[in-house]
């Protein structure tokens, strides 16, 4: 056991799963660190934990001066409790023992202006405060996440040597953590790298019902499919564990057990704020927001099942499976649909977090970002490789639509895209994440779009006015009653 009276190197409050997981990491690597946790049971946990795991140095507190006392000025403690009312307790609780200098780092799903208020407060006390995004689950905290930090640059230096050995290691592209920025930064990316995360879940669900419901594909074949898939352009974690949940089999009756979980996705928030971010930073994200729209409907489990008795009653089929079929033909199609709909997915969220940037002038490196997390997070995938790559091309560049190469994916991939959007609607099945995608494709590339009716609209109920596409100005119209001396 290593000696407990010395000070540790980093602190970490809050032994939840997260934060139980991430200690063990942190530790493993080399780095004394006290833990506490309100809650002694889990801290006595954690230390039992340490133990087996390899006697690591961890050191467990039920009282939470003495466990600031433990640790090494200035002090740094990761704090990993729920976000909201819980920070600012713990923030509370441990701040009574502060020293000026020592620093806070909120690792959880914080809304990244409360993260800006608590700075400010912190900054008041002459205390450092960091908002760390982390993702990757149980797994990754354990074995190494993706880190999103922001805030205080300094208080970031002082503990970047331990971050980037945490962190998930990627070979070729380094640990998988930077300095994201200013401010509630880190919080604001890791909010959008979940939207992301309820886009690519939403758009292999779609693709999963149109091999199922359509191509009539058994849980065996999914799980080919998905593992085939997997070593490939959608190589990534998403995918692969789908492949997984497939070979489950139930253990209270016959068949899988995907086949017996309820059709009702729950969330915590990140990606409903995301969609909110979207709305009022006027950035079209119809992706993001149709998987949060998806989750919705699929809450209405009730509702649902009392709709499909009423068509069901008038002679509409849950689904319409009069479609023949190519079963490969459909299997490859949808693999492409899934990839080019990907791609307009991850081009909404990095247009929402640079509006964002600009916004705040955090200046945030959008193929930093993508390099972060092409390891340790949910969403890493090796598609992420491609987008640093667009962006180290062109860092400017107006939208991942338009670098080269994604333009040339997409162009090869559109005619199956379309085939697969076609035959879901035709079949029935809605397939939001996709169809949304490629209107999202197709409304982008048009130089023209029939916004000069609406305009036009406008303009006749409202006096709005509009531009024209000749001649430069602000013009009104007096539509009604031109439109009446023409009836006359
Ligand atoms: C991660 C995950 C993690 C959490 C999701 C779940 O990056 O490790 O994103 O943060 O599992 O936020 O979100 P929902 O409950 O909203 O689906």
């Amino acid at each position: 056991m290593a000696d407990s009276s010395k000070l540790t190197r980093i602190g970490l409050a809050g032994l939840a799963v997260m934060g139980q997981n991430l200690a063990l990491n942190i530790a493993e690597k080399g780095f004394p660190i006290s833990v506490y946790n309100r809650s002694t049971i889990k801290v006595d946990e954690t230390v039992e934990r340490a133990k087996k795991e390899g006697d690591l140095p961890l050191f467990g507190f039920h009282d939470p001066e003495a466990f600031v006392q433990s640790i090494q000025k200035p002090r740094v403690i990761i704090m990993l409790v729920k976000a909201g009312a819980p920070v600012d307790q713990t923030i509370k609780t441990l701040s009574v023992y502060l020293e000026k200098g020592d620093c806070i780092i909120d690792g959880g799903n914080e809304w990244y202006e409360n993260t800006e208020r608590r700075a400010k407060a912190m900054a008041e006390l002459g205390l450092q405060y960091l908002g760390m995004g982390v993702s990757g689950g149980e797994e990754g905290a354990r074995h190494g996440p993706s880190l999103m930090p922001g805030g205080s640059f300094e208080a970031y230096k002082s503990i970047e040597d331990i971050l980037l050995k945490v962190a998930a290691q990627v070979p070729d592209s380094g640990p998988c953590v930077t300095y994201v920025g200013e401010g509630g930064s880190g919080n604001f990316v890791k909010m959008v790298h979940n939207g992301i995360e309820y886009g690519d879940m939403q758009l292999i669900a779609e693709a999963y019902d149109v091999l199922k419901s359509v191509g009539k594909l058994s849980n065996e074949e999914l799980h080919e499919v998905f593992s085939e898939w997997n070593k490939g352009e959608l190589l990534s974690f998403l995918v692969e564990i789908t492949a997984d949940i497939f070979t489950i089999k139930d253990d209270k009756a016959e068949g899988h057990l995907v086949d017996k979980v309820l059709d009702k996705t729950g969330m915590k928030g990140t990606g409903k704020w995301t969609v909110q971010q979207a709305a009022d930073l006027s950035i079209a994200a119809p992706t993001i927001a149709a998987s949060l729209d998806s989750r919705f409907l699929s809450g209405m489990k009730d509702e649902r099942v009392e709709a499909a008795k009423v068509f069901k009653a008038a002679g509409v089929d849950d689904i319409f499976t009069d479609q023949v079929v190519d079963k490969q033909q459909l299997i490859d199609d949808v693999r492409q649909a899934l990839y080019a709909a990907k791609i307009c997915s991850y081009a909404q969220g990095m247009n929402l977090i640079r509006a964002k940037s600009i916004e705040k002038g955090w200046g945030l490196k959008l193929g930093e970002l993508a390099r972060i997390w092409k390891g340790g997070c949910i969403i890493r995938a090796v598609f992420l490789d491609r987008i640093k790559k667009a962006y180290d091309r062109n860092p400017d560049l107006a939208n991942l639509l338009v670098d080269p190469e994604f333009a040339k994916e997409i162009i090869e991939r559109q005619s199956a895209w379309r085939k697969v959007v076609s035959l879901a609607i035709n079949s029935g099945i809605s397939t939001p994440g996709m169809s949304v995608s490629l209107a999202y494709f197709d409304t982008y590339r048009r130089a023209r779009l029939p916004a000069n009716l609406v305009q036009a609209q406008r303009d006749y109920f409202g006096a709005h006015t509009y531009e024209r596409t000749d001649v430069s100005g602000s013009y009104h119209t007096e539509w009604f009653k031109l439109a009446n001396q023409l009836k006359l």
